[in-house]
């Protein structure tokens, strides 16, 4: 019988945002089913035996493409990539500025399609990949004080949509995981629990809730594909 701590033996996992929350969650839980996990963040990430940790800013082109080339030279083509890096911001409209804007798309947006354009023509030439996108709830669910996270994480569904398309049958599979609320440190400006209207961080998802959804999505049998999955507090 196939020992479950072994699931993902012999994969090699690229993990963006591992620094903490969903991300560090996700590279814990996989570590923990025998991958090899490469973990990128500008901060320092938690102690974690095994890991190769990779310190970059992503939404800097520069920075990012270097990291993306010293994975392929040093680790070559990794099994899945998990793009999780993100940041959260709730604002009117009107306090919205372009650089609020730009610094949103530029991490949210703009690093994981240069990412995937790095890694899955790679995956498709060597037949097996699979790219795992973390969208939001507000991917495709609009909330008031939310433009600029809305367009980044809209933009993260379409993108998703079209590789679906592009790289169907190839080998590569594309997942979605789009969470609710989740209790990680990108509530702590917002100061959920003291405000109407959002959920109370005891009723949230936990990281480690996304993570299990993420480990799912990696570990169906290589003929199944999980497009999508919205996960949310029940
Ligand atoms: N929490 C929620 O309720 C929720 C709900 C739906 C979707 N999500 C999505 O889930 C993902 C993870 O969110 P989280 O809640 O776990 O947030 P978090 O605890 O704030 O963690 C965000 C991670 O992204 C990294 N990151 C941010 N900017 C970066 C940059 N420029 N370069 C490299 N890494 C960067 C951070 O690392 P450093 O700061 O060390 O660089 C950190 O590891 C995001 O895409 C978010 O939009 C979260």
């Amino acid at each position: 019988m196939a020992d479950a701590t072994s699931t993902l033996a012999g994969w090699s996992i690229v993990i963006t945002g591992a620094s903490r929350g969903i991300g560090a969650a996700t590279a814990l839980r996989v570590a923990t089913l025998g991958a090899t996990v490469i973990r990128v963040a500008r901060s320092a990430m938690p102690l974690l035996t095994g890991a190769i940790d990779l310190r970059a800013d992503l939404a800097d082109p520069r920075e990012r493409d270097a990291v993306l080339r010293q994975i392929t030279d040093q680790h070559g083509t990794p099994d899945a990539v998990i793009s999780n890096a993100g940041a959260f911001l709730i604002a009117p409209l009107a306090e919205t500025s372009d650089a609020l804007v730009r610094e949103q798309l530029a991490i949210n947006l703009e690093a994981p399609f240069a990412i995937a354009r790095h890694f899955l023509p790679a995956m498709r030439s060597r037949g097996h990949g699979n790219h795992i996108l973390v969208g939001s709830v507000a991917d495709s669910r609009p909330f008031a004080g939310n433009a600029a996270y809305a367009a980044s994480k809209y933009g993260v569904r379409g993108l998703h949509e079209v590789l679906c398309e592009e790289f169907r049958g190839t080998g590569v599979r594309c997942t979605l995981i789009s969470p609710g609320p989740t209790d990680t440190a990108a509530w702590d400006p917002v100061d959920p629990d003291a405000h109407e209207g959002f959920t109370l961080r005891a009723d949230m998802l936990r990281p480690g809730d996304v993570a299990d959804a993420i480990v799912y999505a990696l570990t169906v049998p290589r003929h199944m594909q999980i497009e999508s999955l919205r996960v949310g507090p029940a």
